[in-house]
């Protein structure tokens, strides 16, 4: 089992035995205002990787009812209380959470028959800095098979640029990460625009968040072939 920084703790204050981030509540507002507009006028699939609780998924699905979003996680109480949400909100446009381990390089969506073979967009929140370098790798690997030409691949979290932490508390915390699993950091969009180059996406366009976070947005490239 890949271990990861666990915020889950407050089982019994969500409905249907879900479980509640706080930062779910500090950060949805603010990650919407950055993927909102492009998300709305959209349909197609969106495949959210790392789900945690289920309460972004579960949030931005009521708000886009022509989109279809599948969520996802590795660690079974996440999984059940991304189900518990689901069922909880009864959105029609939020499919079972399924297991996707991005420490797997060939991870692998499990679509339905209604569903297109590729993705609108994908996204994934806070979960870069509390797993391996790999992570990252198969993240964007897998936007390059997976985003149609197009596609949006949404990263949100703590990031340095160029090298450089963008806020002292960012280095205190990327220390007290890596003092706590030497594979965990706060990335460098650099390094994940060199990942998105190789994958056939465009570098990130960036949105600063509160809290000295960002929002990087990744285009999946037109197809050559
Ligand atoms: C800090 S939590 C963030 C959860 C949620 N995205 C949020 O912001 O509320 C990190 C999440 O990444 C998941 N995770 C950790 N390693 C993973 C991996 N190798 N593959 C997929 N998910 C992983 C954890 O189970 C956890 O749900």
């Amino acid at each position: 089992m890949v271990e990861f920084v666990v915020e889950f703790g407050k089982k019994g204050t969500a409905p249907n035995g879900g479980l509640d981030a706080p930062a779910f509540h500090r950060n949805h507002e603010a990650i919407w205002s950055a993927i909102g507009s492009s998300l709305s006028t959209q349909t197609g699939d969106v495949l959210e990787l790392g789900s945690g609780t289920g309460q972004h998924i579960t949030t931005f699905a009521a708000r886009t009812p022509r989109l279809i979003w599948w969520p996802s996680d590795i660690y079974p109480s996440h999984l059940s209380s991304i189900e518990a949400w689901r069922q909880h909100t009864g959105l029609a446009n939020v499919r079972a959470p399924q297991r996707i381990d991005l420490t797997d390089l060939a991870w692998i969506w499990t679509a339905d028959e209604q569903t297109g073979p590729l993705l609108t967009a994908m996204l994934c929140i806070n979960v870069l800095h509390i797993s391996p370098w790999t992570v990252a790798q198969n993240l964007i690997a897998g936007a390059g098979r997976y985003l149609r030409d197009g596609g949006r691949l949404f990263v949100y979290g703590p990031f340095k640029r160029d090298g450089e932490h963008i806020a002292p508390s960012n280095a205190a915390f990327d220390q007290s990460l890596r003092a706590e699993n030497p594979d965990w950091g706060v990335r460098d969009v650099a390094d994940l625009n060199t990942l998105a180059r190789d994958a056939g996406l465009t570098p990130a366009e960036i949105a600063p968040m509160p809290a000295n976070n960002l929002v990087l947005a990744f285009t999946r490239a037109v197809r050559q072939n």
